[in-house]
């Protein structure tokens, strides 16, 4: 239970956590972490930079008590951190976390569901943008094949990782053309398919608007072939819009960050690996808690640093895209894969 709460300039609670556990990621998607760029040479942060489990434990435990109910593990990709299962196990202990997951790229969730299962984990998202071998060989930038994601959701799900949710992101001409096929695989198997509005995160992706497939022209897309009907959302500020099939079997999410913005409920607060809080998925600076903390802040000190920066948090950055000079969007930004969408 939350001892206080705390909103911001425009009265939202902190309720979600988004942890990214590592830098790293053993894909190499070309709108996330460009091969090019993230070569045999890049320089990930050393170890000693990333928070510890225990230190990572701590600061969730201040944020649970400044009202955060949900926990999310990303990345990078946060299967590929070292022991991964003993930060789960850790955080599963933290008393008023409803809802502890972790997005994904499945590629490690063979050999590792049943580990995290175990640990406490209580259900994965997973990233796949297409069906289409070729299309993903390419979207993931290192040529892996479909069935290693497949087989890493078949994990998840005989271990009860369950409800599973799948994230595509949608690119024109990438992957626009194999929608509904993806559509109907996850409606038959049951699992929740939401398609993603690509988005100017960061600035190494070169994106432009043009590439970017609406949700109201995904949503007719698959209406076309298999009819759906808007549903309500399962919880006030859920960040995809739902519609389920008229036939009954099933829904899909989409998530319209470009098109139809959410800031107005959007309580998320993001930890980066190293250790500082970020108030927008967009924005260019966080806030250092590793520093404190190292330096021996007590949970009053942090939970006073955390308090303070948001109660003065105005982000809105996709709201406000519309408006913006092309200048002042790729102004500097945080990327990505090191802060894990
Ligand atoms: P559920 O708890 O299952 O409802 O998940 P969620 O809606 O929190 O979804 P998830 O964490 O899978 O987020 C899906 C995607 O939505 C992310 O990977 C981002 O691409 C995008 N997204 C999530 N949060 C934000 C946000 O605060 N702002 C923007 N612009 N996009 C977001
Ligand atoms: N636009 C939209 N979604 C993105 N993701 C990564 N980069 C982008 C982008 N530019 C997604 C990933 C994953 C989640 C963590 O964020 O595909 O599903
Ligand atoms: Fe890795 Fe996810 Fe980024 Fe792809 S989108 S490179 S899987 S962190
Ligand atoms: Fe929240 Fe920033 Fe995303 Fe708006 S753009 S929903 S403020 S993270």
């Amino acid at each position: 239970m939350a001892l206080t709460t705390v909103n911001d300039t425009y009265n939202r609670p902190l309720r979600d956590v988004r942890v990214s556990v590592t830098d790293r990621c053993n894909f190499r998607c070309p709108y996330c972490m460009p091969a090019e760029i993230f070569g045999e040479r890049y320089k990930f942060l050393p170890r000693e930079e990333l928070l510890t489990f225990e230190e990572i434990v701590r600061l969730v435990g201040i944020f649970v008590d400044l009202g955060a109910v949900k926990v999310r593990l990303t990345g990078g990709e946060p299967l590929v951190r070292k022991s991964i299962e003993s930060l789960v196990e850790q955080l599963a202990g933290v008393e008023g976390i409803e809802d502890l997951t972790m997005t994904t790229n499945a590629y490690l969730l063979p050999s590792m569901a049943q580990t995290l299962k175990d640990a406490g984990l209580q259900r994965v998202t997973i990233s796949l943008d297409s069906l289409d071998d070729e299309v993903f060989r390419k979207m993931n930038g290192r040529n892996f094949g479909v069935d290693t994601v497949l087989k890493g959701l078949e994990a998840a799900e005989s271990v009860g990782l369950t409800p599973i949710k799948v994230n595509a992101v949608v690119q024109r001409g990438m992957n626009d053309h194999t929608l509904v096929d993806m559509a109907r695989y996850f409606k038959e198997r049951g699992h929740i398919l939401r398609f993603i509005e690509y988005m100017d995160v960061g600035t190494l992706n070169g994106w432009r608007m043009d590439d970017v497939v609406s949700a109201a022209q995904i949503v007719s897309m698959i209406d076309a072939e298999l009819p759906l009907e808007p549903i309500e959302a399962n919880y006030h500020g859920e960040v995809a819009r739902r519609y389920r099939y008229k036939d009954g079997t099933g829904e899909i999410g989409v998530i319209a960050s470009v098109t139809q913005p959410f800031c107005g409920d959007c309580t998320r607060l993001r930890l980066s690996p190293e250790g500082s809080i970020v108030t927008c998925l967009f924005a260019n600076v966080g806030t250092d808690l590793r520093g404190p903390l190292r330096a021996g802040a007590s949970d009053a000190d942090l939970a006073e640093i955390i308090t303070r920066r948001w109660r003065v948090r105005d982000d809105r950055y996709s709201e406000e895209r519309a408006s913006m000079t092309d200048e002042l969007r790729t102004r500097e930004k945080v990327e990505m894969y090191h802060i894990g969408g």
